[in-house]
């Protein structure tokens, strides 16, 4: 079985083990997170989740939402009122500890707010994404406003990271992130502990968010991970 078909395994697993109907649901980004989103849409389309409520994470998530005709809100609105029940989202990279790297899709941000703002939190992902340690192979990214681009680049070296400017595809010049900033992209020489490098990173100035998601602020409820495997199998895996 390719990587694609591990994700859709892990997806509609998890989009039928753990969606139910009156939920407030937190959506991902990503091509995980989008075989969750489309099964999500195909069970509320049968009656199966009535009076769920939905987050969308970025606005590709978003998109998807309205072509399958999922309710979705903003996070401040009455109907989500700042929290979620659950929020199932993709990943970049897993640890054996179920420590995460995202924001590949750029989208860091607001998936962080819905993690740590659910009362409990799944990721799904192919068995690609088990690795031993953090951010040695996959870029963590780290959302800059732009006057930081080059002090949080210094700060972040200092830390053992080399740093990349995220350059945009089919469009001249960086990424600009959904709220106006810049990614850098982070590799580490060798192993960080993603707890402590998550706060440290915010703390540089003109750091708005960075894609280790360790419980390092706040206590992370979880996750649950589905891992689709090349065999056919789901593995949950649960710390
Ligand atoms: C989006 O910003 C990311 O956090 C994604 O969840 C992550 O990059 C995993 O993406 P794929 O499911 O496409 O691999």
């Amino acid at each position: 079985m390719d990587s694609q078909g591990m994700k859709e395994l892990a997806g509609v697993r998890a989009a039928d083990d753990l969606v139910k109907p009156g939920m407030k649901l937190g959506l991902g980004t990503g091509s995980t997170a989008l075989y969750v989103i489309r099964r999500v849409g195909a069970r509320y389309a049968a009656g199966e989740l009535k009076g769920l409520r939905v987050f969308a994470t970025s606005f590709q998530t978003e998109l998807e939402c309205e072509t399958l005709g999922i309710p979705h809100y903003a996070l401040n609105s009455p109907e989500l009122a700042g929290g979620l029940d659950l929020t199932i989202d993709g990943a970049d990279e897993i640890d054996p500890e179920q420590r995460l790297v995202k924001g590949g899709g750029g989208a860091l941000l607001i998936e962080k707010l819905a993690a740590y703002n659910s009362a409990s939190y799944a990721v799904v992902a192919d068995q690609g994404k088990l690795v031993s340690s953090l951010g040695l192979r996959f870029p963590v990214p780290v959302e800059v406003i732009p006057e930081a681009r080059n002090a949080a680049a210094g700060a972040l070296e200092k830390l053992g990271a080399s740093v990349k400017l995220r350059e945009a595809l089919r469009k001249a010049g960086p990424v600009i992130t959904e709220h106006g900033n810049l990614i850098l992209d982070i590799l580490f020489r060798e192993a960080v502990c993603p707890a402590e490098m998550e706060t440290r990173i915010n703390l540089i100035p003109g750091v708005v968010e960075n894609g280790f998601f360790a419980g390092g602020p706040l206590k992370l409820k979880g996750p649950l991970v589905y891992i689709g495997r090349e065999d056919g199998t789901v593995d949950r895996l649960w710390r």
